[in-house]
C-alpha cells in the first residue's frame, strides 16, 4: 500500500486497542488454560511469565520499531532494509495462513456456543462435556460455524481497518474483563477451589523439560501475536510521536493479565467439579458453561455474553492474521484488496475444512508420513516452529542488520522520549534473545514427537531462505 493510503491509528487509545485486540484472543482464553493444564500448571505459568517479560516485551518493541521505521508491512519491512531477509517476512505470511487454517475452527466453536448457551446447553450440566466432544467431532455442524466466523473476518478485512469492530471491541473487551472477574469470583467460592490455586501457583519443577519450555515460549509468541510480522504491520501504522516502549509494555501487560485471569477463572472451578486439568482443547468450552449452569437462570445470560465476548476477542485477533496475509498480496503483488482477501480466504477455508474434519470424521486418517491430522499439523508447525524461529529472525535482523543509532532514534522518537533501558533492551535483542530462543527451539523442536512435522517445518524455512531474493 502507498503511504497515503495506509492510514494511521486515530488515537493512542485506538492503537492500543487494536494491538491488544490482536494479542488478546483465543490464545489467552482457550489455549493458555489448556496448555497450562497439560503441562502441569504452576511451573509452566512461571516459565511463561518469564518468557513474556524477558523475551516477549522486547520482541514486541522490536517489531513496533522495525515496522514504524520502514513504514511498510512485514515483507516490505525486511526487504527494504536488506533483501536477503525477504524470506523472514514471507515466513510470517505463511504462518498467518497456517494459523488461519485452524483459528477460525475454534472461533466457530465460540460462535456456536453463543447459540448453544441460549438453547438449553446449560440445562444438563453433566452432559456439557460429552456434548462438546460430539459437537467438534461431527462433520457438518462445526464447519457451518467456521464458515460463519471466517465470513465475518472477510467482511471486516475487505472494508479496510474497520470502525465497527473497534467500536464493538471497546464495549465487549471491558465486558469480557468483567465476566472473567464474575467467573473468578464464583469459581473461588466453590468447594475445593484451593486445589485450583495450588495447581496454578505452586510450581512443580519436575515437570520442566525441553518440550515444555518450547510450549511456553511458543505460547508467549502466539498470545502476544509475535514472530510473524503482525506487530511489524501494526507498528507501521503508528504515528511518529507515539512512545513505543510504553505501548509494548501496556499491550503485553494487558495480554498477560487476561491469560492469568482465564487461568483463575477455570482452574479453581475445574478442581471443584473434579475434572481433568489435562483435558485439552475442550477445557474452556466445558468448564465455563458448567460454572454458569450452576448459577441458575442468570447463568444462561452470562454464558451468552461470555461467548459473544470470546467471539469478538477471536475476531479482532483473526482479523490481524488475515490482514497480514492480505497485505502481502496487496503490497507485494499489486492485487486489489478484494481480490487478495477473497483468494487468501479460499485457501484458509480449505485448510479449516481439513482441520475441522481432522478432529472427527478424519481422526483415524492422519496425513501420510506426518502422522498427525491437519489441525495438529498447523498448530505444531506455527506455534512450535515458525513463531519461535520468526522471533530469532526479527531480533537477529534488528540487532545485526539495522544500525544501532537508527533503532535508538526510532524507539526514543529522535531523542524526544527517554528510554532508560535502551541499552538493556538492545543487548537483549542483539545477543540474549536470539541465543535463548535458539537453545529452547533446538531442544524443543528436536523433542517434537512428530518428526515428520519437524522436518517439514524446517524444510519450508530452508527453501524460503534459499529463494529469498526471488520472493
Ligand atoms: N494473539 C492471538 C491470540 O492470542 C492470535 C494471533 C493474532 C496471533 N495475530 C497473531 C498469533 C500473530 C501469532 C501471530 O489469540
Amino acid at each position: 500500500m502507498k503511504k497515503e493510503q495506509r492510514g494511521q491509528w486515530g488515537s493512542r487509545f485506538g492503537f492500543i486497542m487494536a494491538a491488544a485486540g490482536s494479542a488478546v484472543g483465543l490464545g489467552n482464553i482457550w489455549r493458555f488454560p489448556y496448555l497450562a493444564g497439560e503441562n502441569g500448571g504452576g511451573a509452566f505459568i512461571l516459565i511463561y511469565l518469564l518468557f513474556v517479560v524477558l523475551i516477549g516485551m522486547s520482541v514486541m518493541l522490536t517489531e513496533f520499531a522495525v515496522g514504524r521505521m520502514t513504514d511498510t508491512a512485514a515483507v516490505g519491512s525486511f526487504r527494504s532494509i536488506d533483501n536477503r531477509w525477504t524470506f523472514a517476512g514471507v515466513l510470517g505470511v505463511i504462518s498467518a495462513f497456517f494459523i488461519m487454517g485452524f483459528y477460525p475452527v475454534v472461533g466457530g466453536w465460540a460462535v456456536a456456543y453463543i447459540f448453544k448457551s441460549a438453547t438449553g446447553l446449560l440445562a444438563a450440566p453433566d452432559a456439557i462435556g460429552d456434548s462438546f466432544g460430539a459437537f467438534i467431532t461431527s462433520a457438518w455442524e462445526p464447519l457451518v460455524w467456521t464458515a460463519i466466523f471466517l465470513f465475518l473476518n472477510v467482511v471486516v478485512v475487505v472494508r479496510g481497518i474497520s470502525k465497527g469492530i473497534e467500536a464493538a471491541g471497546k464495549i465487549l473487551m471491558p465486558m469480557l474483563f468483567v465476566l472473567l472477574i464474575i467467573i473468578i469470583g464464583k469459581g473461588l467460592t466453590l468447594p475445593n477451589a484451593g486445589e485450583g490455586l495450588k495447581f496454578l501457583f505452586s510450581p512443580d519443577f519436575s515437570k520442566v523439560n525441553g518440550e515444555m519450555l518450547l510450549a511456553a515460549l511458543g505460547q508467549a509468541f502466539f498470545s502476544l501475536s509475535l514472530g510473524m510480522g503482525c506487530m511489524i504491520t501494526y507498528g507501521s501504522y503508528l504515528k511518529k510521536e507515539e512512545n513505543l516502549p510504553s505501548n509494548a509494555f501496556i499491550v503485553s501487560g494487558l495480554d498477560t493479565l487476561v491469560a492469568l485471569m482465564a487461568g483463575l477463572a477455570i482452574f479453581p472451578a475445574l478442581f471443584s467439579f473434579g475434572m481433568e486439568p489435562a483435558a485439552g482443547p475442550g477445557l474452556v468450552f466445558v468448564v465455563v458453561p458448567t460454572i454458569f449452569a450452576k448459577m441458575g437462570g442468570i447463568g444462561v445470560v452470562l454464558s451468552i455474553i461470555f461467548f459473544v465476548a470470546l467471539f469478538v476477542a477471536a475476531l479482532t485477533s483473526s482479523v490481524s492474521l488475515l490482514e497480514v496475509a492480505t497485505s502481502y498480496f496487496i503490497d507485494e503483488r499489486g492485487w486489489s484488496r478484494a481480490k487478495s482477501v477473497v483468494s487468501v480466504s479460499i485457501v484458509m477455508i480449505i485448510l479449516c475444512i481439513l482441520a475441522s474434519l481432522s478432529l472427527g470424521v478424519m481422526a483415524e486418517m492422519p496425513i501420510p508420513l506426518l502422522g498427525v491430522g491437519t489441525f495438529d499439523l498447523l498448530d505444531i508447525l506455527t506455534d512450535k516452529i515458525f513463531l519461535a524461529i520468526g522471533g530469532v529472525l526479527v531480533t537477529v535482523f534488528a540487532g545485526w542488520f539495522v544500525k544501532k543509532e537508527d533503532l535508538e532514534r526510532e524507539v526514543t522518537n529522535n531523542g524526544e522520549v527517554s528510554f532508560g533501558l535502551f541499552n538493556v533492551w538492545y543487548t537483549l535483542v542483539k545477543y540474549v534473545i536470539p541465543v535463548v530462543i535458539s537453545i529452547v527451539a533446538v531442544v524443543g523442536i528436536m523433542g517434537i514427537a512428530q518428526k515428520g512435522v519437524m522436518i517439514l517445518g524446517l524444510a519450508i524455512i530452508a527453501v524460503l531462505a534459499i529463494f529469498s531474493k526471488k520472493l
